[in-house]
């Protein structure tokens, strides 16, 4: 695996350890892999004669894509590229994550994984643009599009609502983008399970149910215990990133349904669980 010591990458490492898969589990970060050296990303891969790669490693900061062009492609482009090629020259089935933001977010209806793409961003084209060469190079790949992650190994917009909630008494946050909230831990079983029944394609993969980040953000609070922060909705205009975002990004997940028997839970359960679990109630900064 790529991308080992990423968000998603620390808990598919433990899904795996701990799951179906028999063979031994390797996992990559850029410490021992530099995708974008093409050469030594290849020998590096093909001397392991691996049965299965999956290509997590990214250049993930959305904003930084738009301001680094050249970074996002060599990493999410040409890194990809050359992960695809290594894959192909070992007969390896090759798992590779992508994102909502290769869509523009102007259907309003749920996303299908055969709906034409249309990036508004630098990510969304690097991104997409590693989703082709993987669709060039490797003859049985799994593509995995999913959105809006959060867990307990990286930055994430959970944990940035209760840190700024210790700090302000007002928050504004944007209530005018659609998604679903994903939570890693849910997301690295669904993909351990689409391996499993050995998946091919482009797969849509995110909790279920849909929210703004407005939404999001209150729940968060709401469930932490925090109701002593108020929060205002604001536009993604008025918020001024560098990067465009897709205003309704909905996926439709049925062929995930279809290949697996199940669908996932909604992002509130998952939420509260992520909650209970990692970080603790906070109290009133008042009543202290
Ligand atoms: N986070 C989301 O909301 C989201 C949504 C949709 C899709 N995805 C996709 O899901 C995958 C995992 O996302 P994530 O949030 O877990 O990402 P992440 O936490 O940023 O992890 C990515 C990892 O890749 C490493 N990396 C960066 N450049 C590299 C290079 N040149 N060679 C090797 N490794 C390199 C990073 O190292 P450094 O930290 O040292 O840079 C990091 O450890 C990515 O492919 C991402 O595009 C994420």
């Amino acid at each position: 695996m790529t991308g080992a010591k990423g968000m998603l990458g620390k808990d598919l490492m433990d899904v795996l350890h701990s799951s179906f898969f028999r063979g031994e589990v390797i996992g990559w970060d850029i410490e021992e892999i530099d995708i974008q050296k093409e050469d030594d990303s290849v020998a590096k891969i093909e001397a392991l004669r691996p049965e299965i790669v999956i290509h997590l490693a990214a250049y993930t900061d959305v904003d930084g894509c738009e301001s680094d062009k050249e970074r996002a492609f060599a990493v999410n482009a040409e890194g990809t590229r050359h992960v695809a090629l290594a894959a192909s020259k070992c007969s390896a089935k090759m798992v590779y994550l992508s994102t909502d933001y290769v869509f523009d977010g102007e259907k309003r209806e749920p996303y299908l994984e055969s709906d034409p793409p249309h990036p508004l961003n630098v990510y969304g084209h690097s991104k997409l643009k590693g989703e082709q060469y993987v669709q060039e190079w490797v003859r049985d790949s799994l593509i995995i599009r999913t959105q809006w992650l959060y867990g307990p190994f990286g930055k994430n917009f959970v944990d940035s609502i209760l840190r700024q909630a210790r700090e302000k008494k007002t928050l504004s946050i944007v209530d005018d983008q659609t998604g679903s909230p994903t939570y890693t831990a849910d997301l690295a079983k669904a993909i351990c399970e689409l391996i499993q029944v050995e998946a091919r394609g482009i797969f849509h993969v995110t909790n279920s149910e849909i929210c703004t980040w407005y939404a999001f953000g209150q729940a968060i609070l709401n469930l932490s215990g925090i109701h002593w922060v108020k929060v205002l909705p604001m536009s993604s205009k008025d918020l001024g990133r560098l990067a465009a975002r897709p205003s309704y990004s909905v996926f439709n997940c049925q062929k995930l349904k279809k290949a697996t028997g199940r669908t996932m839970r909604p992002w509130s359960e998952a939420l509260k669980d992520y909650l209970s679990t990692y970080r603790q109630p906070s109290a009133d900064p008042m009543n202290r």
